[in-house]
């Protein structure tokens, strides 16, 4: 029978570790909204998996909706806006937004998306994302709420996919070299 851990390297960051971190992110964010109305916001798919355990640990009423959007690589970088896929149901206007990632890497998709939203005049808008890897930012933009810094490494697990797989893989994990090369 396949097990996905026969294609791990190592362990990154166990779920142990990574559900640690969610509970702090989400008493954060519900102390610092207490008094507003939140709606949280996630780009499919990566974050889908964040998405369920932190607003689990959010104590204040909330909304979740979600969008996609494609994503440019390094030759497209500057071709204008982000495109959307899925847009959301909601009408953003006069709400506190915050984004939901599951990975900042470049930036580039992120600051897009704020653009774009903002045009669409909400109250506030923050980004709470579970792993950082500031060493790759390339455009302006910073986590209002910040997990787990990762090394400049490739990983999969916790909603991070390699060719769409190991999404579900619970722990934070690098995979062996060979995997790559099937
Ligand atoms: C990942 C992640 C972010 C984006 C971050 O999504 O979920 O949305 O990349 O990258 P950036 O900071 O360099 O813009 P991906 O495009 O891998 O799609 P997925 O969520 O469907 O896996």
């Amino acid at each position: 029978m396949k097990n996905m851990m026969d294609d791990v390297k190592n362990i990154l960051f166990t779920r142990e570790e990574i559900h640690e971190v969610v509970k702090r992110l989400a008493a954060e964010v519900s102390r610092d909204y207490a008094d507003k109305e939140v709606l949280f916001i996630s780009v499919l798919k990566g974050a889908f998996v964040f998405m369920a355990d932190f607003v689990r640990e959010v104590t204040i009423p909330c909304e979740v909706d979600f969008m996609a959007v494609s994503s440019y690589g390094a030759g497209t970088e500057s071709s204008g806006r982000v495109k959307i896929l899925k847009d959301l149901d909601t009408n953003i206007e006069n709400k506190h937004v915050i984004i939901v990632e599951d990975v900042l890497d470049s930036g580039i998709t992120l600051s897009r998306l704020i653009d774009m939203l903002n045009s669409r005049r909400p109250a506030s808008i923050a980004i709470c994302t579970m792993f950082d890897k500031p060493a790759r930012r390339k455009a302006q933009v910073k986590a209002t709420y910040s997990g787990l810094i990762l090394p400049d490494e490739f990983v999969v697990g916790y909603g991070l996919d390699y060719a769409e797989k190991y999404r579900n893989l619970p722990d934070l994990c690098v995979l062996k070299p060979e995997v790559y090369e099937k």
